[in-house]
């Protein structure tokens, strides 16, 4: 907090305390007699009288105001001001401590198994099916079926390798894959050409002479990243063409718009946020998911 806003919340806190002793103080001191009154009348006779408050009742406002006091001194309220020290960041960072005292354990307890084997002990793939909800849902869904523009984790085509160390290092350093756009280098009835060429090689039926003038055309241009017959490249996590899962969606139409526009895709690195030890037990839980016997 900012010395600014300790001030203003400090005087505002004291004048309010001073504030209610001072009313009543004077109030106490007020002499009235026995039987005054205010001088309203109700209904003819009714009177309101104007006796000072019982001894006991003003004895409770003193104790509130004392109540105050000892809060004010023990608590921040006075700005930041604590003798016991206590804030809700530090009362955060102590849970938050305790939390990882336990978990903590838990995950390093499965550090040192090898995936293939964890991949079948109940309790890692809960703790990891927890941590994959709250950390990696958000893209690849919750059944981790995916969703265009990120990858489907639950089936056998992988942009980066689908060992458990590939899975493991994707989910550790995380990746950036690169489509570069062609709409500059090449011209349209080009892109026209490959889009079809890419249908052809996915299995579509695609006229012949297409085919033929497309050939090297993807030679060319594309081979180089997807390879010859479009198998793909793990290294540059350049994707299977010759198939019918796409990450960026189906059609020809969205076909000729990556390669006309390109695309460029994130995989955020989860070593730095979650540590190695969940990373480890998030590969076990990736790789079960894909290998179901
Ligand atoms: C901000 C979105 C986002 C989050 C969060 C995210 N991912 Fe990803 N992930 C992606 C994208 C996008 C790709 C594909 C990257 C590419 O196309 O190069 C990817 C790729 C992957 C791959 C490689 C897939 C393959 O086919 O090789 C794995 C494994 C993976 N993510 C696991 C995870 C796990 C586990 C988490 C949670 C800890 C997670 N991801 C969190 C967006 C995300
Ligand atoms: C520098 C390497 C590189 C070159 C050259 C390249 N690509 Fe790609 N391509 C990629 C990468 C990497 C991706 C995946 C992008 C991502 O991670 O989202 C991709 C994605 C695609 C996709 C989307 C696939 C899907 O599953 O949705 C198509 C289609 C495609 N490329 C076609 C082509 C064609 C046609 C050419 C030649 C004109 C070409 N690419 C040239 C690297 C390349």
């Amino acid at each position: 907090m900012t010395l600014g806003w300790t001030l203003f919340i400090a005087i505002l806190v004291a004048a309010q305390v001073i504030g209610a002793a001072w009313l009543m103080i004077a109030s106490s001191r007020t002499t009235i007699g026995e039987g005054s009154t205010t001088g309203h009348v109700w209904d003819g006779d009714v009177v309101e009288g104007n006796n000072p408050l019982p001894r006991w009742w003003l004895g409770l406002f003193w104790l509130t105001i004392a109540f105050t006091l000892i809060y004010v001194a023990l608590y921040p309220s006075f700005g930041s001001f604590s003798l016991l020290g206590w804030s809700e960041i530090s009362q955060y960072d102590r849970e938050l401590d305790d939390a990882e005292k336990s978990y903590g354990k838990l995950f390093a307890s499965f550090a040192s198994t090898p995936i293939e084997q964890l991949a079948k002990d109940p309790a890692a793939l809960s703790a990891g099916r927890n941590l994959f909800v709250n950390n990696c849902a958000q893209c690849h869904g919750s059944d981790a079926r995916g969703a265009r523009g990120f990858p489907n984790l639950t089936d056998e085509e992988w942009l980066y390798g689908g060992k458990p160390s590939e899975i493991e290092a994707s989910i550790k350093g995380g990746h950036t894959g690169v489509m570069p756009g062609f709409g500059a280098g090449l011209p349209e009835d080009t892109r026209n050409l490959l889009a079809d060429y890419v249908q052809h090689l996915a299995g579509r039926e695609i006229d012949a002479a297409r085919v033929e003038q497309g050939h090297p055309l993807f030679t060319a241009n594309c081979s180089a990243c997807h390879g010859a017959n479009g198998e793909g490249n793990q290294l540059l996590g350049a994707p299977k063409l010759a198939n019918e899962i796409w990450l960026h969606g189906a059609g020809r139409a969205t076909i000729f718009d990556v390669i006309t526009n390109g695309r460029m895709n994130q995989m955020p690195p989860q070593e730095p946020v979650l540590g190695a030890d969940r990373v480890h037990v998030l590969a076990a839980y990736v790789y079960s998911l894909s290998k179901r016997e």
